[in-house]
């Protein structure tokens, strides 16, 4: 690695893979609050295919004059700290970076980042494993924050996608909340689902008291619920209007370094899935999103640079 540039990954004119450019960028120095991670893994998520494809570009909420960064979330090791952090050079971290409206990211070899918005990764997880955890992890405890504990009126909860990487969390985590969770995936992931502690299924019917939709089933999974139920959906930019006396929310997830840390060690302890499919250098990025976009896909890619 030069001491004066790193490399990363962009688009410039998104028009899915090929369109991934890795460019070197200036080395910057924290501020006060900030650090410098060098980065180990970061993890391919359906958003960034997203990105790539210029969906939201078209949407008109990325507007960035030069180059937009790829990636939210990632794991790896302080190399520098600025002012009034308290996290010492060396230290093994994993983080999140949200929005998509940014320059910089996380399918890179740096990265600068606030350090409220990191957590220490826990002795015994390593950090590729480490890096599938943060984004997909806090999504799902902020869509559990949304859904409440269940209600003593009717705690059935269906999980859509419940064998994908969010869902697979929601279906673990609710049950601390008092929802009966049943996962609705494919046939091939009724282990994974019910190794949740989850029931399962390969077709629901209607009349859930809440729906996590994990699987952005969007209008489907609204229909699943019942009168005066719950829907916490996954797409901001296509929040479904309330229908049927039903809340509906939808999640942004945020950074939350505190949150992570304990999604971290519950990772590390074997309580929560950390899920791999396979690691590849950040070289090999656009091959890493062809294969996302087929779908299928069990357990992140993560990207090395
Ligand atoms: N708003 C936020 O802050 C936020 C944060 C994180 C993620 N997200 C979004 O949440 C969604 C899930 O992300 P993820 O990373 O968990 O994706 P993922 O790992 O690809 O999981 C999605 C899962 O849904 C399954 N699925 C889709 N349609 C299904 C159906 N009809 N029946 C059964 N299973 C079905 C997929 O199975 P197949 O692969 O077999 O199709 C896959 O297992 C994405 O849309 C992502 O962009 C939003």
């Amino acid at each position: 690695m030069s001491t004066s540039t790193f490399r990363t990954a962009v688009v410039r004119t998104p028009s899915g893979p090929d369109s991934i450019e890795i460019i070197d960028v200036p080395v910057v120095e924290p501020g006060p609050g900030e650090v410098r991670v060098r980065i180990a893994g970061a993890a391919v998520n359906p958003v960034d295919l997203g990105v790539v494809s210029g969906i939201f570009h078209s949407m008109g909420l990325v507007n960035q004059p030069d180059h937009t960064g790829l990636g939210w979330d990632f794991a790896g090791t302080v190399v520098a700290a600025g002012p009034d952090v308290d996290l010492a050079v060396g230290t093994r971290v994993a983080g999140l970076v949200d929005g998509f409206d940014r320059d910089f990211g996380t399918y890179a070899e740096q990265l600068i980042v606030r350090a409220a918005d990191v957590a220490v990764v826990p002795d015994g997880l390593e950090p590729i494993a480490a890096a599938t955890v943060p984004l997909n992890g806090l999504a799902a405890a902020q869509i559990i924050d949304l859904l409440g504990d269940a209600p003593t009126s009717g705690n059935r909860l269906l999980v859509t996608g419940a064998a994908g990487a969010v869902g697979g969390y929601v279906a673990a985590l609710a049950q601390d909340h008092g929802w009966q969770v049943t996962g609705l995936a494919r046939a091939e992931d009724e282990e994974f689902i019910r190794g949740l502690g989850a029931a399962f299924t390969t077709h629901a019917q209607p009349g859930w008291d809440a729906v996590a939709d994990a699987g952005a089933l969007q209008e489907r999974g609204l229909a699943l619920v019942r009168d005066g139920g719950i829907f916490v959906g996954v797409q901001p930019s296509a929040k479904l209007p309330a229908e049927r006396g039903i809340t509906v929310d939808v999640v942004v997830t945020r950074p939350d370094g505190a949150r992570l840390r304990g999604l971290l060690v519950r990772t590390a302890s074997g309580q929560l899935p950390a899920r791999v499919r396979a690691v590849l250098p950040l070289d090999q990025v656009a091959d890493a999103h062809r294969a996302m976009a087929k779908g299928g896909v069990r357990g992140r890619l993560v990207l090395t640079p």
